[in-house]
């Protein structure tokens, strides 16, 4: 089809040396004129194609034209409902008069309702007794006729107040036609030169390559889209700040264990075993296995005697300790739990082969749950992201440098601190961010120095100090992506399109 289209086209120069309007044209295996959309678009196809060997060259036109709906054909074929109505009633005193019931027998239920009102508004048609008759002998079915003549132009003489009522009653619509003008180019010729795409061993032993035609790039072509597997946004986020760890020269904590016990995740980050955070409300449980293996031996030792009586300088919350409570298998509420098992195996590597205390800088990315309510900004699991340093001598200042460096790397520059609360830091200080679309300040993670209570358990050296803080992988991603709603960045409704059009992210 296409090489006859252009076989055609070229012809048709040839004889009239113009076409003036491509609608003009009878495409090959048709005898109309190609007058619709479809057929304008595979003749552009064509002068593309010749365009590009400079044999043409085209000018585009654009029209509004005006075609019927599959309701406007109707009442263009049988007339409107109005003159149905009045058509299946009699003249006054010519038979009897049609009740309402027997009308919509004779016209059917929608066109007896839509054309009963208009024709009576068009004094069409008269009530006598309990039926309708007619009112006038005769009657100008206006509408009818103004859809015959769209069906038949693709416009109406009367203009566009007209086409804009009948837009509105859902009866015809307007679509836009292209058509072109098109003219001899400079390399015209009847004959279309087929253009090599390669350059083969045979043109080159044969010497023909000498005097082949060859067809020219077309740098304005896009490529095919690829349909490879593409990184979910949440993940391209995630790559993007673990580079940022990995500059400053942390190092990842190992994430992969979504279930946790009571002990690992609260109890030796020092969170009273009655803590809310514990209840049902707020933490899943397991139900089968519901009881985790016994933890080491002697940090056990230490972190319930921390939280029964007290030690290295705490008075600990003297509230009896639960050794069923600690053994419970959850899923993991936090990383901080991560982050101080990682502490208690530093603290082990003190006296083992590679003996001696090494400042270490941790982060960990990966998945949380809680058992929240759902709304469009909050889901049962999300990402959280940790950065823990462990070195002697640390301080706040130090905690605050930090997550400056950190956060200025997230193009994040305008930070506050305010004080706050976690029963395993001291001090503690949530983090705020000044949001320039939204014009205020909002929380953008949550940090501190790590207790003593947490850290002396584990065994590292007395002068070493922790600091941590924590953020979600979801907040900056929606911000990023201009995401409002949760549930288009992760679950069953996430549009798949979308995560392979995402574009890479850069802070
Ligand atoms: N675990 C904290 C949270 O869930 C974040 C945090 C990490 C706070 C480290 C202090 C220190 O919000």
């Amino acid at each position: 089809m296409s090489e006859l289209l252009q076989q055609l086209i070229l012809d048709e120069l040839s004889t009239n040396g113009l076409i003036s309007d491509s609608r003009s044209l009878i495409l090959p295996g048709s005898s109309a004129p190609a007058a619709s959309n479809d057929a304008q678009i595979a003749v552009l196809g064509a002068l593309n194609s010749l365009d590009s060997r400079a044999m043409i060259h085209y000018e585009t036109h654009e029209e509004f034209s005006h075609v019927l709906t599959p309701e406007g054909s109707q009442i263009a074929r049988h007339g409107s409902h109005e003159a149905r109505v009045w058509a299946a009633l009699p003249a006054p005193g010519q038979g009897s008069p049609v009740t309402p019931a027997e009308l919509q027998k004779a016209v059917g239920d929608e066109a007896a309702k839509v054309g009963q009102g208009r024709a009576f508004k068009n004094g069409w048609i008269a009530k006598d007794g309990k039926g309708l008759v007619k009112a006038k002998s005769e009657i100008d079915d206006v509408t009818q006729a103004q859809l015959r003549e769209i069906e038949s132009s693709g416009t109406l003489v009367e203009g566009e107040a007209v086409l804009s009522d009948l837009r509105k009653r859902k009866l015809a619509v307007q679509k836009k036609l292209q058509w072109f003008t098109v003219r001899k180019g400079p390399s015209f010729s009847t004959s279309i030169a087929k253009l090599e795409t390669d350059l083969t061993v045979e043109m080159l032993t044969s010497g023909s390559w000498k005097t082949a035609n060859f067809k020219s790039y077309n740098f304005d072509a896009e490529g095919l889209p690829t349909d490879g597997g593409a990184l979910h946004p949440l993940m391209k986020v995630r790559e993007e700040v673990v580079s940022i760890f990995l500059e400053m020269g942390f190092a990842e904590m190992p994430t992969s264990s979504f279930v946790d016990s009571g002990f690992w995740c609260f109890d030796v980050l020092f969170v009273p075993q009655q803590h809310p955070a514990r209840d049902l409300q707020d933490t899943f449980y397991l139900s089968d296995p519901k009881i985790s293996k016994p933890p080491p031996a002697e940090y056990y030792k230490r972190v319930a005697t921390v939280h029964e009586h007290g030690a290295y300088g705490s008075m600990g919350y003297r509230a009896p300790w639960s050794d069923e409570e600690s053994r419970k298998l959850l899923l993991r509420t936090h990383m901080t739990g991560i982050s101080a098992r990682m502490l208690y195996k530093l603290a082990a590597r003190v006296k083992g082969a590679e003996a001696g205390f090494r400042p270490t800088k941790m982060f960990s990315i990966d998945r949380v749950f809680r058992n929240e309510t759902l709304d469009a900004t909050h889901l049962a699991e999300f990402h959280q992201v940790e950065g823990v340093v462990a070195d002697r001598g640390l301080t706040l200042a130090d905690l605050i440098g930090f997550m400056r460096v950190f956060f200025r790397k997230m193009g994040i520059e305008n930070l506050r601190f305010k004080p706050a609360y976690n029963p395993y830091t001291e001090p503690s200080l949530e983090v705020f961010a000044f949001h320039p679309l939204l014009n205020k300040w909002v929380e953008i993670g949550n940090s501190g120095m790590f207790r003593p209570e947490l850290v002396k358990p584990t065994g590292v050296p007395d002068d070493v100090h922790v600091l941590g803080w924590g953020i979600s992988l979801e907040r900056p991603t929606m911000i990023k992506y201009g995401i409002n709603n949760i549930r288009t960045l992760v679950g069953h409704k996430v549009p798949i399109d979308n995560v392979e059009k995402t574009a890479a992210v850069r802070f």
